[in-house]
């Protein structure tokens, strides 16, 4: 941390997070920096996303992987093939097409970006259905299906493994304890929590909290993908390993993964860890807070190039 700015932020974030000493460290650094936005240095305005002087991260933006001329793209999920029209094959058990194995062509090939969609949000929920019994889930106990929520036109995406026992009795994600701290963890970008979209791979508790398994997963992960094609977050970011290995199809360890951006069809997604996870070891907090960082950054850095979510 070079400066005392950074250091504020830090303050300020532990606190968002629910750290209860920290407000004397942050009174200390109420006195100004200079290198500050006005705003930030009073103490009265959080940082948030308008709010930021932003130094570009000029390095984390141009370490994000892009796919390679000649790469395995064929091996790719194609979100354009999960149209409404696929969802009859795939409902009689037919393997999605993210994971069919193709051929590699040998021809160098264009990079995928996220085709856009006529459907709405409204189109996929119906073609879920209520009581959806596509995987096995429906007859392990769970309550009810647990749809994504939010904004329909939100820069940033969350997305986690499952619901767990809050969320299979309220039918909204992240809504327990992890929830709760994920809330925090949005605002602490000067985000408010109805701004951004929410999702899990699997929309059904497995039993006990067990990670979904692959059938589940395959059944499930496709209505996500087609969200993703409605919503087109420019920001998508993946709590915990099971979604990260889930929606990046890779086996590499979360530590790994998290830190920076992987490319996804043209959106950049940031994996870390899963909130549930910073509950129960608080200290990785840090990365966490590092991970969000890069997030603001780059929603800042694109906030005038584009229109405004
Ligand atoms: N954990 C998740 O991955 N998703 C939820 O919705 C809640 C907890």
């Amino acid at each position: 941390m070079s400066t005392q700015y950074e250091v504020l932020e830090y303050l300020r974030y532990f606190r968002e997070l629910g750290v209860e000493y920290i407000d004397a460290e942050l009174e200390a650094f109420r006195t100004p920096d200079s290198s500050a936005p006005s705003s930030v240095r009073s103490g009265e305005i959080p940082p948030t996303i308008s709010s930021f002087d932003l130094k570009p991260l000029a390095s984390e933006i141009a370490s994000v992987e892009k796919p390679k001329p000649g790469s395995r793209l064929k091996d790719i999920p194609s979100l354009a093939s999960l149209s409404p029209q696929r969802t009859s094959k795939l409902e009689k058990n037919e393997t999605a097409p993210s994971m069919q194995k193709e051929q590699v062509a040998d021809k160098p090939q264009e990079p995928q970006t996220i085709r856009s969609t006529s459907e709405t949000l409204d189109d996929i929920r119906a073609d879920i259905g209520p009581d959806c019994s596509r995987c096995k889930l429906s007859t392990l106990g769970r309550r009810q299906v647990v749809n994504s929520t939010g904004n329909p036109n939100a820069r940033l995406m969350f997305v986690g493994e499952a619901p767990g026992a809050d969320e299979d009795e309220q039918g909204e994600p992240f809504v327990g304890r992890a929830g709760q701290l994920l809330t925090k963890i949005i605002e602490s970008i000067g985000i408010e929590r109805k701004d951004v979209f929410i999702g899990n791979i699997n929309r059904c508790r497995p039993p006990k909290n067990r990670a979904p398994e692959p059938d589940e997963t395959a059944a499930c992960k496709p209505f996500l993908l087609r969200e993703i094609s409605v919503v087109r977050p420019k920001v998508i970011v993946v709590l915990g390993a099971t979604a990260a290995q889930n929606l990046l199809e890779t086996n590499v360890p979360i530590g790994k993964l998290r830190g920076r951006f992987h490319e996804y069809y043209g959106v950049k997604v940031m994996p870390t860890f899963h909130p549930a996870y910073l509950l129960r070891d608080p200290h990785k907090k840090r990365e966490v807070w590092e991970d969000m960082k890069i997030v603001r950054d780059y929603l800042n850095s694109v906030a005038n190039k584009d229109h405004w979510k």
